[in-house]
């Protein structure tokens, strides 16, 4: 069983694969936090808790004066505000008395087979594994505050999911003013903070700093987890890199407002607190009432950055995302945006499905503008009825002669917005998520619809459910193209509008649970301009996600390597473009376009009908080579071999076979220089196995490949790439 408790010691252990993770019972009953690392034996604990309350400046609770206890330095499972902690709290609650001083003392706990689930929210499920959860119940007694801090674990996983749950037992409403999901203090500062930021079309770039006496703090605040910060940060050790050394990643199983804190104390201890963002949050709990924090999961790592990342991409590929596609080798579509962007009809669409057909594409996705008059971007959204001037007879028709091609067929929406010129926003101008009395700023020429309200909601599932059974559709990309302003929805009494922006991520998941519940054969693509709302909680209803707006692919080296660090490559959407790119303007090589999206979820976008017959037998190429390889990528380990944010001239990735008989290398020159060098180091393979490589030809051991590399020493042209297929041959 992977999680204990000592009675003696009142101390808690979790066992989760090769790490372990230890608190207690401590003075008054707060939780002391004394262990997150690799596996330690059965053995004693005590004196691991690290406190210092001898200066006057940090005090003692109550009834301990004198004593060397204050909440100030102490190593805490979940900190509150105003009690004695300076620091970062995880909960902040605002009694009836006014204040937001919190405390919480332990009252009770409860260790149950399988893993707990979150009401509305997505969660890690256990499914057939092995699975235990831990439920410790605090309470504020002032408040009648009860806390239910949720850890889960599953057999084989270095992973502890974490959540709270605040209840209500008093008799009175208080306001939750901050409601971390997790908090975790470790006693040394000696990292270096690891975290993914960015804007549109340049999605997860990747940070690396150390940390110093200060706090940090990486959030959103737009009503998305956003193209600007990711719900992820590791604290590295500062020689930690891609396979040794210790690692703390740190990721957050939800969509809106978050903030993932960090602070450094005076006493060298790292404080890291992650959850819902407190600025722009107030939500009322009248007595009876429940509250969820999003799931935070937890991942140690002994094996660098690399065994972080492959612990969250087999966690979130078999245990959190779902339905009939999460394992399943994903159809390569071709995609109409850049290819027509919104100048599109039937006998358009119809071209590229037939020549997407003979070159073995399996799919065609009709993007932006099959409906209402939506002829640019300025108007319609919001009407999901076919545009019959563009598809003449409906979508049926078009549907069945993609189908009668051979090739199934996938539509785009963006449920969540509404143009001011819409039939919608006439008939309903307060479905508009607006502050009262103020006028909602407007963005792509779009307003955002109140997805708190049921109505709402109901009329999105309706019409949605209409299209999708108005003929064969097999997948759908939800998009979402503006972030929330004036967030505060007049469905709520004024004291509740602290709670929209909350409510609104609620109301998106209920729509996204009821839609992928009717529709279970349909694969949704999550995309939000790009990849601006790639987070773990919209893998749990899609599993796979658009990355960029930004289809170069040299600048997706980049954007995929940074995604990589947290989100397994079946969920990373990744396609073919023309060139000149149309985000940069830059030619590359038609080849290293293929490899570099081979490394996802493979497809194209662009208009197959301008391809020339060289390029064409190129693509045939590549749906070969995609065939042959996609197992491998989607359910394989993958390994970064080259980091493209700190070597401007080389890129390189690799996946491997689970069971270490097959690998596929990729490896790119962003930039070239002259007399180019390079060796490249593979990862991952069975040392003592031997690989026939199909670049050279020759049969090495995986420890010589490993250890000195292929040497890839030759003339190699700006944006050229190559991809190196491995196989065991003894
Ligand atoms: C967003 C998406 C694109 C495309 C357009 C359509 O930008 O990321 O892929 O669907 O919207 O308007």
């Amino acid at each position: 069983m992977p999680i204990h408790y000592y009675e003696q010691t009142q101390t808690f252990r979790i066992d989760a694969g090769k790490t372990s993770y230890a608190f207690r019972v401590g003075p008054r009953g707060v939780l002391l936090h004394l262990y997150f690392g690799p596996h330690i034996p059965d053995e004693d604990l005590s004196g691991l808790e690290f406190s210092l309350g001898l200066a006057s400046f940090s005090p003692n609770p109550p009834g301990m004066a004198g004593s060397r206890f204050s909440l100030d330095s102490a190593l805490q499972e979940y900190p509150v505000n105003g009690t004695g902690d300076y620091r970062l709290a995880a909960l902040s609650i605002r009694g009836q008395n006014g204040s937001s001083a919190t405390s919480l003392r332990y009252r009770s706990h409860e260790i149950r087979d399988g893993k707990y689930a979150l009401d509305g929210m997505p969660a890690v499920y256990a499914g057939d594994a092995a699975a235990q959860t831990l439920d410790v119940t605090v309470e504020d007694p002032l408040t009648g505050a009860e806390v239910h801090l949720l850890y889960g674990v599953i057999e084989g996983f270095d992973a502890i999911t974490r959540a709270a749950v605040i209840r209500n037992a008093g008799d009175a409403p208080f306001v939750i003013e901050k409601a971390a999901s997790a908090a975790l203090d470790l006693p040394r500062m000696d990292f270096d903070l690891i975290h993914l930021y960015g804007q549109w079309a340049q999605e997860r770039q990747l940070s690396r700093a150390p940390l110093t006496h200060d706090i940090r703090t990486i959030a959103s605040k737009r009503g998305a987890s956003s193209h600007y910060h990711n719900t992820f940060a590791a604290l590295a050790e500062r020689s930690a890199d891609e396979t040794h050394g210790g690692a703390y990643g740190m990721s957050l199983v939800y969509s809106g407002n978050f903030a993932i804190e960090t602070e450094c104390d005076a006493y060298g201890a790292t404080r890291a607190v992650l959850g819902i963002n407190p600025v722009d949050f107030a939500w009322t709990l009248a007595p009876g009432e429940q509250f969820a924090a999003p799931e935070a999961v937890l991942v140690c790592s002994g094996e660098g950055l690399g065994g972080m990342s492959r612990t969250f991409h087999r966690l979130y590929r078999r245990h959190l995302c779902r339905g009939e596609w999460k394992e399943k080798i994903r159809p390569i579509l071709v995609n109409n945006w850049e290819a027509t962007y919104f100048d599109f009809d039937e006998e358009k669409l119809l071209a590229i499905a037939k020549d997407a057909a003979a070159l073995g594409i399996e799919m065609l996705v009709m993007d932006d503008g099959w409906f209402g008059r939506r002829n640019d971007d300025k108007r319609s959204l919001g009407d999901w009825f076919v545009n019959e001037e563009k598809l003449k007879g409906g979508l049926k028709p078009l549907v069945d002669k993609v189908n009668a091609l051979g090739l199934q067929f996938g539509i785009w929406f963006e449920p969540e917005m509404i143009s001011p010129d819409s039939d919608l926003c006439r008939a309903h101008p307060d479905w508009v998520l607006c502050a009262p009395g103020r006028e909602p700023s407007i963005a792509r020429n779009q307003y955002v619809l109140d997805m708190t309200r049921q109505d709402v909601r109901d009329y999105l599932f309706e019409t949605i459910s209409g299209v999708l059974r108005s003929a064969n559709i097999a997948y759908v990309k939800w998009d979402f193209n503006r972030n929330l302003t004036e967030a505060a929805s007049p469905a709520l009494p004024p004291e509740r509008r602290g709670e929209t922006f909350h409510r609104y991520v609620l109301g998106l998941y209920d729509l996204l649970e009821r839609l992928t519940a009717a529709f279970p054969h349909i694969l949704f693509e999550g995309c939000s301009g790009g990849g601006g709302r790639f987070d773990p909680a919209m893998l749990y209803y899609s599993p796979q996600i658009w990355t960029s707006d930004d289809t170069d692919a040299i600048e997706r080296c980049r954007i995929q390597y940074g995604t990589s660090f947290v989100y397994p490559p079946s969920s990373i959407s990744a396609h073919v473009s023309a060139v000149p790119n149309h985000q940069t303007g830059r030619v590359t090589d038609f080849a290293t376009r293929g490899n570099v999206a081979m490394a996802g979820a493979f497809g194209y976008e662009l208009d197959l009908t301008k391809l020339t017959a060289g390029e064409k037998e190129l693509v045939k190429q590549q749906v070969a080579q995609y065939h042959a390889y996609a197992p491998l990528v989607q359910d394989g380990d993958f390994y970064r071999l080259i980091n493209p944010f700190e070597d401007e001239n080389r890129c390189a990735w690799m996946s491997v076979s689970p069971d270490r008989s097959e690998a596929l290398a990729t490896f790119i020159v962003p930039k070239t220089r002259v007399n180019f060098t390079s060796c490249l180091r593979l990862a991952g393979l069975d040392p003592d196995r031997f690989y026939k490589d199909s670049l050279t030809g020759s049969v090495r051991s995986g420890s010589l490949l490993m250890n000195a590399g292929i040497n890839l020493s030759r003339a190699w042209k700006d944006g050229e790439s190559v991809l190196i297929h491995l196989k065991a041959v003894r």
